[in-house]
């Protein structure tokens, strides 16, 4: 392939990607999974370390997991809108009560909660949800935690010792898994949604104590349905100004 070719080739590519929030059922073939699963493995890291880990769920464990998620999604539902009874038995049963390894409910900085705001309601309006309907809007939070129907789940683990540059390392991987997985035909939508209950993923998995859930991937087929048209599109790459 020439050079210009595999610029254009490039920049369609990262243009192209989309995150699908609506899977076919189809499974995802072995070779193609672990095709992408190789090439992100080519993902840079600090010193070549690779501090993340991945469990990639599948079949009846993937079905487990979008079970208990939900299930824990339902739970916390019930205790914020509930009465003091759904609290306190949320609070008892600890169930739904998110305790992700990570902050997954911290509130958005001022500066960036207009993009935040913007790219949730771009997403509500492809679907035809008033933005005052709490409960379709919540419906539709809820199909994160069965992956939107995916048949594939990876969650993504990283080493704590090396803090924020495992999470940084992670993010590359991340974006090298997706353009991958997107050159072999799969849809995949990144979802830090996942990583609000980290348990039933270690119940299913063998995950050392020392390496946190940062965020799930969802993979799969993408389906025809609206809300896979949704292109937030881009503001221009935030820079800094030169001082004078
Ligand atoms: C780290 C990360 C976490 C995300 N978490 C979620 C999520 O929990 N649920 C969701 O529907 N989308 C999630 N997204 C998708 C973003 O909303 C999406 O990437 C952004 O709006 C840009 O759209 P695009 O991916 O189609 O270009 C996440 C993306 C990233 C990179």
């Amino acid at each position: 392939m020439g050079e210009a070719n595999a610029s254009e080739e490039f920049s369609a590519l990262v243009r192209a990607r989309r995150s699908v929030r609506d899977f076919l059922p189809d499974q995802v073939p072995g070779d193609v999974l672990d095709a992408v699963l190789a090439d992100s493995s080519w993902a840079p890291s600090w010193s070549n370390t690779q501090p993340y880990l991945v469990a990639v769920a599948e079949g009846p464990q993937r079905d487990r997991l979008a079970a208990e998620l939900q299930r824990q999604f339902d739970a916390g539902m019930a205790a914020q809108s509930g009465g003091l009874l759904d609290k306190v038995r949320a609070l008892v049963t600890r169930t739904g009560i998110p305790n992700g390894d990570f902050d997954t409910t911290l509130e958005y900085p001022d500066e960036l909660q207009p993009f935040r705001r913007a790219t949730g309601f771009g997403l509500y309006e492809t679907l035809g949800i008033d933005r005052a309907d709490r409960a379709a809007r919540d419906t539709q939070l809820r199909r994160n935690f069965e992956f939107f129907g995916a048949p594939v789940a990876v969650f993504l683990f990283v080493h704590s010792g090396l803090k924020e540059f495992a999470v940084l390392d992670a993010g590359i991987w991340l974006q090298t898994f997706m353009l991958s997985a997107h050159v072999h035909g799969l849809a995949t939508c990144a979802q830090g949604a996942l990583a609000t209950w980290p348990d039933p993923v270690r119940k299913e998995f063998d995950v050392p104590e020392r390496y946190k859930l940062v965020c799930g991937v969802s993979v799969g087929y993408a389906s025809d349905h609206p809300v896979n048209s949704y292109n937030p599109g881009r503001r221009d790459l935030p820079r800094a100004d030169p001082r004078r």
